[in-house]
Formats: C-alpha cells, sequence, structure tokens
C-alpha cells in the first residue's frame, strides 16, 4: 500500500489544470475552466476542471474524479501505475515495497481457482462417484449439452477434495479463503471444502469469468441452496445469473425469474433470455444492469405468494430505472423450470404472449382478491385500485384507468379520480415531511423551485426529459425551437432555462452548463445541472429530445372523458401506451 500521506504530497504537487492541460486545451470561465472532454467526442465543451476541488467533470459523459482519475483513464493506467506516473511528472519518489496493487493480484488468483473449481466440479459428474449428481440433473429433464453449456458440476462428498487439489496447484490456503471455496477449521486450523456433496452452478460474469457458485443439494434438511458469499470478484447483488448467455443475442427483452433451474429449462427449450437474480430478491443494481440492455421484463417468478410479492417488488423497481413490467402467470405449475417439464416450450412460449401488462395484472389481482359481487368487496377494491392509480406518474394514464374502473364497478370516473386525488396530495405531503426531515432518497421533485410539478408530473417531466436532453444533444436545438416554444412550458424555471438555451442560437455561445451561471440561483443551476446528470444516465438524445418536445405539446390536448368512454378495448389499449409513450 502507498501511504495516504504520500498520495496527500503527490497531489500537492500536480495541480489539476496544469495536468489536464497538457492533454486538453482548457479556456478559463471565472473560477473553473472547461475544454473539449478527451473522453468522448463532442463539439461543445462539457469537460470541466474545478481547481478548487482539484476536480474534474465531464457533463456530457460523466467521467469525472481527482487528478489521478483523470490520469487513470487518460493513460489507461492501473491505480498504483498512475501514481507512478504522476510522481515521475513531479520529481519524486513513491516509497518502496508499495509497487504491487494487491487486491489486483489476489482477484486475479480467485478468478483462476474459481475456473479449476468449475472444471474440477464439472469433470467430478464423468466420476462414478459423481453418477447420482449426473442422473439428478439428466432426471430434472436436462441435457448433456445443457449440462455443458452450463458448465455443472458436482462437489464431491468429501471435506478437502476440491481443496489438496488448488493446494497441489499452488494456490494458498488464505486465497483459497478469500475465495470462499475453502473454510479453516476452528478446532483443527486445517481449512476444508466450502461446497460438499452438491450439484454446482457456476456463476459467469459478462467477460466469461466464473465469479462463484450456487451449490443444491440433492437431499437432506437444510438451506437447499448454499451460493458463494461476496468476494472480491463477486458481488451477488450486481450480478444477474446467464446474462452472459442472453447477452449474445439482440434483446429484446428479458425473462427475470427466481431460480438457477428455471433459467436453465428456460434456456434448453429456446427462452435464452431468461436471467435470475442470485439468491436474493430483485436489487436495484441488478435493474440498472439490466436497462442497459432491455425495456421490457417479462417477470416469470413463482406462483406461490412469495413469488407474486416479489413480482410486485420487481414492477416497481424495474420502473424505476425505466424498464416496463410484464407479468406472466403460471397456471397449474410452481415455477417456469416445472412449467416447462410439465406442458413443455410450446405452451409457455404462449404464456409469454399472453403475460398482461402490469397494471392490467395488479387490477385483475385486485378483483380476484375481494368479492366484488358484494358493497363491501368492491368498496375494498376500488380502494387499492385507487392505490395503485395514485401511484402512477402520468395523469393521464391515471384517466384512462379511472374511466376502465368506473366502467367495470358501475361508478364515476370522477369519483375514482378524486379519491385518487386526495392519495396523490397525502402522499406528497408525507413526502414532502420525508424531505424536510432529511430522509428523501433521490427524488427530483426540487423543492418549491418548481412548484408546478406536483400538480403537471407528466408536463414537467417532459420538459426535464427535453431540457436534459438539449444538454446533451444541443445540435437538436434549432429543429426543436420551431416546435415548442418557451410559452409552451408548464413549469416556468423550466422556461427559462430554455429560453436562455435557445439564446445560445443566436449568439452562437456554446451549451454547457456555464450558461446558466449568471441568471440563475445557485439552487437553480444544481437543477439544471442534475437534468443534465439524468439525461446522461437515461442516455437522451437528440431523438428523446424531439419526442419530449412532441409530448409536451400533445400533453396540452388531452382526450376528454367521453372520448375515452367511447374507445374500443383495443382503442384503449392503444392509447394507454400512447399515454406510456409519452410518459417514457
Ligand atoms: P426456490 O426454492 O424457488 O427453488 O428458490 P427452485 O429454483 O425452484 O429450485 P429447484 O427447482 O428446487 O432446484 C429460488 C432461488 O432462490 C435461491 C436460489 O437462487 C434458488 O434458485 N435460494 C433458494 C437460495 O439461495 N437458498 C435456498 O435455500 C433456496
Ligand atoms: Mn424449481
Amino acid at each position: 500500500m502507498i501511504p495516504q500521506s504520500f498520495i496527500e504530497e503527490l497531489k500537492m504537487n500536480c495541480d489539476i489544470e496544469s495536468v489536464v492541460s497538457s492533454y486538453v486545451q482548457l479556456r478559463k470561465r471565472g473560477r473553473i475552466s472547461t475544454g473539449l472532454c478527451p473522453f468522448h467526442s463532442e463539439k461543445t465543451g462539457s469537460f470541466t476542471v474545478y481547481p478548487e476541488s482539484q476536480s474534474f467533470y465531464c457533463f456530457g459523459c460523466g467521467a469525472g474524479g481527482d487528478v489521478i482519475g483523470f490520469i487513470r483513464r487518460i493513460e489507461n493506467l492501473e491505480y498504483v501505475e498512475a501514481i507512478k506516473f504522476l510522481a515521475q511528472r513531479a520529481g519524486m519518489n513513491v516509497p518502496e515495497d508499495a509497487a504491487e496493487d494487491k487486491t489486483a493480484l489476489l482477484k486475479t488468483k480467485i478468478l483462476e481457482m474459481n475456473r479449476e473449481a468449475a472444471r474440477f466440479y464439472f469433470s467430478e459428474l464423468t466420476k462414478p462417484s459423481g453418477k447420482a449428481a449426473l442422473d439428478y440433473l439428466l432426471g430434472r429433464g436436462l441435457e448433456p449439452k445443457t449440462i455443458k453449456h452450463f458448465g455443472l458440476g458436482y462437489a464431491p462428498n468429501e471435506w478437502t477434495s476440491l481443496t489438496d487439489l488448488l493446494a497441489s496447484k499452488g494456490y494458498r490456503y488464505e486465497d483459497m479463503e478469500a475465495a470462499q471455496l475453502s473454510r479453516k477449521s476452528n478446532k483443527s486450523g486445517r481449512y476444508y471444502d466450502v461446497f460438499r456433496d452438491r450439484v454446482m452452478f457456476p456463476i459467469i460474469d459478462l467477460r466469461g469469468n466464473v465469479i462463484g457458485f450456487g451449490g443444491r443439494k440433492m437431499s437432506g434438511d437444510g438451506p437447499k441452496y448454499y451460493n458463494s458469499p461476496d468476494t472480491p470478484v463477486f458481488k451477488k447483488t450486481k450480478n444477474l445469473f446467464a446474462l452472459n448467455f442472453a447477452k449474445k443475442q439482440k434483446l429484446e427483452r428479458l425473462i427475470l425469474c427466481e431460480g438457477y433451474m428455471d433459467v436453465i429449462a428456460m434456456h434448453q427449450a429456446g427462452f435464452t433470455e431468461a436471467v435470475a437474480s442470485l439468491g436474493t430478491s430483485l436489487t436495484s443494481d441488478q435493474c440498472r444492469l439490466a436497462s442497459s440492455y432491455v425495456e421490457e421484463a417479462v417477470l416469470a417468478y413463482d406462483s406461490d405468494e412469495a413469488g407474486q410479492k416479489a413480482t410486485k417488488r420487481a414492477i416497481s423497481l424495474l420502473d424505476e430505472v425505466g424498464i416496463r413490467s410484464k407479468v406472466l402467470s403460471i397456471p397449474d405449475a410452481k415455477d417456469p423450470d416445472e412449467y416447462i417439464k410439465k406442458f413443455g416450450g410450446t405452451r409457455f412460449k404462449k404464456l409469454i404472449e399472453q403475460s398482461a401488462g402490469s397494471t392490467e395484472y395488479e387490477l385483475s389481482k385486485i378483483s380476484a382478491k375481494y368479492d366484488v359481487a358484494t358493497p363491501e368487496g368492491k368498496i375494498s377494491a376500488l380502494k387499492d385500485a385507487v392505490n395503485l392509480l395514485a401511484g402512477m406518474k402520468n395523469p393521464l394514464e391515471r384517466e384512462v384507468w379511472a374511466a376502465k374502473l368506473a366502467r367495470d364497478y358501475g361508478t364515476t370516473k370522477e369519483g375514482i379520480l378524486s379519491q385518487v386525488q386526495t392519495k396523490i396530495k397525502r402522499r406528497a405531503r408525507a413526502e414532502g415531511a420525508r424531505a424536510i426531515s432529511g430522509q428523501s432518497a433521490q427524488t427530483t421533485t426540487f423543492g418549491g423551485a418548481v412548484p408546478e410539478k406536483l400538480r403537471n408530473p407528466a408536463s414537467a417531466a417532459a420538459e426535464e426529459r427535453l431540457l436534459g436532453a438539449l444538454m446533451r444533444s444541443p445540435e437538436a436545438l434549432s429543429t426543436v425551437s420551431t416546435v415548442v416554444s418557451p410559452n409552451d412550458f408548464v413549469c416556468e424555471l423550466y422556461g427559462r432555462f430554455y429560453e436562455k438555451l435557445l439564446s445560445t442560437l443566436s449568439t452562437g455561445t456554446e451549451v454547457s452548463l456555464t450558461l446558466f451561471g449568471e441568471d440563475f440561483t445557485l439552487e437553480q443551476q444544481g437543477i439544471i445541472a442534475k437534468l443534465t446528470n439524468l439525461a446522461r444516465e437515461h442516455r437522451y438524445s437528440a431523438e428523446d429530445a424531439a419526442e419530449a418536445a412532441k409530448n409536451i405539446l400533445r400533453l396540452k390536448e388531452k382526450k376528454t372523458d367521453k372520448e375515452i368512454g367511447e374507445l374500443s378495448g383495443d382503442e384503449l389499449a392503444a392509447y394507454i401506451e400512447r399515454m406510456r409513450k409519452a410518459k417514457k
């Protein structure tokens, strides 16, 4: 390890502005400097250097960090190498011994050991002692080809077979323990295998590394599956099982399920877009990972109560990253694996095609939950439905569903909507209270700066998207300016941001955050910075700007209740879909 004190001294001697300016032509703008980002191609200077905090940030691609981070990126160096590089530049000597990056070495070792282990487990299947495991897998309907494809295996019913093998290949016991393959006995002080007498499922990352294992018992009590705990190369919550295979095709959607066997059975039946979270419930990191591949997920969770709960959770987590959910109901079987085994892939395909959109699914659950033939049942169901609608961000979507509910339950749409409004207000108040007490996570309500947002969430969202997209793709400005004018904006502040952006068209100034430095308060500048960063996260493009502009206009005209009531089922579905798109 290089002592922190040395790193501090190094940073003192390597002023970020002077280091950066050997790579980027910087222009001084008050207290900051900007230039063309060296990490992505751009025509406007989104790359900003902050001498005060000795940091840099690119508003175009999101690259950011300190001087060491800059050198790592631009010279493509590891941390320690970057330090050495800078030390040389500053004429300083790196204190010896620390030269090597220990964790990087350990990671490489762990990956090697995992690969050895996977090979070992796989080969055990072909031995007499592994016959029961092989029979187990075949008995579950897996073809030899599938077993090979997924690299399944067997951890023998012995205490030290893998540990001995790894030791014979020169690996150290402490490293085996770090890989979570071996563990030290408190009694004897010897190391023993973590996985014993289990069918093994290797977990492979997107680069093809074996990063961990799931092991299933074939009989006996105790937990059915044991998964590798986190190691320096494995973070359970950040990986999806089989995404390495799924991403090999052009993906339109992912099928999300609960178990290893579900994924494997689906892949074998041709549904190679199936993935699973690993022995945990779905996490937001996994959703983000999925969102770089798809915009739609089919949820194929177990048909039991736990699975249905997990489905609900998944819908809202996926929604947060912009993934639409469809929900598969699996009749007469516990999970996809069992269904496919019972009824075959063709029928499973039908199920997938029929999988309902999430709102429809939620509403059907609600009406199934109560006896809606009775007034009491109806009221309870409507209460739940109102709750559901209050969670929808797009007011038009709420109207559409309220109209449908009114028809289904023989009540009025206005009545439902007014309940929904009450609910929304109550929630907003609760949220406001949370924000004041400092607990609110990362909502973009922007406090009092954008008061219109509360009543017009859909318009505000479109305006935010337009602004963010324009910050990223200013080339869209001239087109968009012919479509939308600042007067079309519902949120006053956003209208002013837009106006400022338009001014660059006539004055020829470049679009960057510095543009908002003069006429806007620090808080307002923070808002436009945040919109810019959100746009980066969502990878908004010029196309998104054009679409958002259209949506701003479209949201100004909306269908009347009567018109909605007169739509046919298909038209209604199409209308909802359009509104959904407008929301996205
Ligand atoms: P399930 O209990 O639904 O099992 O667990 P399954 O996938 O249908 O397994 P089979 O078909 O009996 O082989 C779903 C997932 O939850 C995790 C595993 O990832 C499993 O695939 N799990 C389950 C555990 O991590 N530990 C357990 O003890 C059980
Ligand atoms: Mn199962």
